[in-house]
């Protein structure tokens, strides 16, 4: 775990850390633009090679407009913990959101980072957080989709500690689609 995250984020108590240059916190409504576009580039840059671009439109446009998540940060509820955002100088650099979908078992349903700044620690940071949050509500068992050949994400899960865990068709996929995720686990 990175330094300085053993107090203070917690989710009764979810004020900032200041890790580095970064810090991290529970996402508020002025951090929505930054949200949607780390999201929006961190999905492009990931998938563009593997996904047409109509496919990665639809996803972008589908999951990460300004009003779903404005709605995902004021409204959060059963199985969905919030978002998370890693900062640099009050720009959302990073961002991470997730729930519990059993007693014990936290998932992790969005990660992503400005492409140009991977390979910092950025995405640690976040993972740790939202792991001390999902600890708080109760989960022993972490579990995250990727899909699959996703080679900008899975070395990362990988070195965290996540194991292989099953194939299945991507949740988003339309009839005529096929891509496939894998179900990585990790215990917390
Ligand atoms: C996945 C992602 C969020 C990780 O964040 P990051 O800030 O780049 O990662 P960090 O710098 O915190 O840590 C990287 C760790 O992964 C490891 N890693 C990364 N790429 C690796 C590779 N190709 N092979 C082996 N290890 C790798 C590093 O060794 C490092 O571990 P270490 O610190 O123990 O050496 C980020 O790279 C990203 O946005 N990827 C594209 C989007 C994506 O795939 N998101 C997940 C979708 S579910």
């Amino acid at each position: 775990m990175a330094a300085g995250l053993e107090e203070g984020l917690t989710y009764s108590n979810p004020t900032a850390l200041v890790v580095g240059g970064f810090s991290v916190q529970r996402a508020h409504l002025q951090h929505v633009e930054g949200i949607s576009k780390v999201c929006t580039d961190g999905y492009r840059s990931t998938y563009k090679e593997s996904h047409s671009k109509e496919y990665i439109d639809r996803i972008n446009n589908e999951f990460y407009n300004f009003d779903r998540i404005s709605k995902e940060i004021t409204e959060p509820g059963d199985g969905w913990d919030g978002w998370f955002v890693a900062l640099e100088n009050n720009e959302v650099v990073g961002a991470i959101g997730g729930g519990m979908f059993d007693q014990n078992k936290g998932e992790i349903y969005v990660l992503y980072l400005d492409p140009n700044r991977r390979d910092e620690g950025i995405g640690t940071l976040l993972l740790d957080a939202f792991t001390k949050v999902q600890k708080e509500k109760g989960a022993t068992e972490q579990w995250v989709s990727v899909a699959k050949g996703n080679q900008k994400g899975i070395p990362f899960y990988e070195a965290r500690g996540f194991v292989f865990h099953n194939e299945q068709d991507s949740f988003a996929n339309n009839h005529d689609e096929q891509f496939i995720s894998n179900r990585y686990r990790r215990k917390v």
